[in-house]
C-alpha cells in the first residue's frame, strides 16, 4: 500500500493535492511532523493534521520526527490521526510510549533511522502495530535512497511476520519493488508524486507495484 507524504507538496494548499490523491485511490496520507531539533527543519502542526481530516474517510499517519514525542500525543490524536510513530531515538522508553499510544486508542509506530541497528526495536515489535524503516535520513525530501537499509527490512521481517513494515525516503519504480521484495508492505511516497504527468498518475502507477 503506498502512504502519499504531503511533504513536498505546496503547503499553501495542501487539502487540494490530498483530493487529487482521494480522487486517485488513496486513503491513506503520510504527514512528516518536524520540530527543528530532532532534524533541522520544521514542517506542519497539529492544525494542518486536523485541516486534512476534516476532508473525511481518511487514515492520517503522524510520523513524528520531534524530540519528546511524548509531548504531541494528544494533540495529534485530538487532530484525527489514527496512528502515530514517533522514534527510537527520541526517547529512552518506546515500550512505555507504544503502550501509552494503545491506551489512547491511537495504533503505536516506531520509526528508525539509518544509523541505528535493527536490535533498537526488536524488543518493542510485540507492542507496536508498525516499523517505519528510514530508507533516507530524516529531514528532508528528494534524497537517494540508501541501499544499506534493505538489510534492516529483511532483518525485522525475519523476526515479525505480522508487523507492518512501512520504508520511508527515497522511494519510486526501481526501488518499491526491492522493498517489497525485503519484506516491506507499506510504502512513503513523497518527491516522486510529483514528477510524473499528475500526482494521481503517479499514485496509481505506483499502488500497481504494490500487488
Ligand atoms: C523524510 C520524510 C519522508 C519524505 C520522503 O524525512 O520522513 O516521509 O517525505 O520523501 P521522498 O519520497 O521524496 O524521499
Ligand atoms: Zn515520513
Amino acid at each position: 500500500m503506498i502512504a502519499p507524504s504531503v511533504l513536498s507538496f505546496d503547503h499553501s494548499d495542501l487539502k487540494s493535492t490530498v483530493l487529487e490523491l482521494v480522487k486517485a485511490g488513496a486513503n491513506l496520507i503520510h504527514l512528516d511532523v518536524m520540530d527543528g531539533q530532532f532534524v533541522p527543519p520544521i514542517t506542519i502542526g497539529d492544525g494542518v493534521a486536523a485541516g486534512l481530516a476534516s476532508i473525511g474517510g481518511l487514515f492520517l499517519e503522524a510520523h513524528l520526527m520531534t524530540l519528546t514525542p511524548e509531548r504531541h500525543f494528544e494533540a495529534f490524536a485530538a487532530a484525527g490521526c489514527q496512528r502515530i510513530i514517533f522514534h527510537v531515538e527520541a526517547t529512552a522508553h518506546a515500550h512505555r510510549l507504544a503502550q501509552t499510544l494503545r491506551s489512547m486508542g491511537i495504533q503505536p509506530g516506531i520509526a528508525i533511522n539509518p544509523a541505528t541497528p535493527a536490535s533498537a526495536v526488536h524488543e518493542v515489535l510485540e507492542v507496536v502495530d508498525e516499523v517505519l524503516v528510514m530508507t533516507v535520513n530524516p529531514g528532508w525530501g528528494g534524497q537517494s535512497f540508501i541501499e544499506s537499509t534493505l538489510e534492516k527490512v529483511r532483518q525485522i521481517r525475519s523476526w515479525n511476520p505480522n508487523v507492518l513494515i512501512e520504508v520511508d525516503g527515497g522511494i519510486d519504480d526501481q526501488t518499491l519493488p526491492r522493498a517489497k521484495e525485503a519484506g516491506a508492505n507499506l510504502f512513503v511516497v513523497g518527491s516522486s508524486l510529483t514528477k510524473g504527468p499528475s500526482v494521481g498518475d503517479v499514485f496509481r502507477r505506483l499502488s500497481e507495484l504494490c500487488g
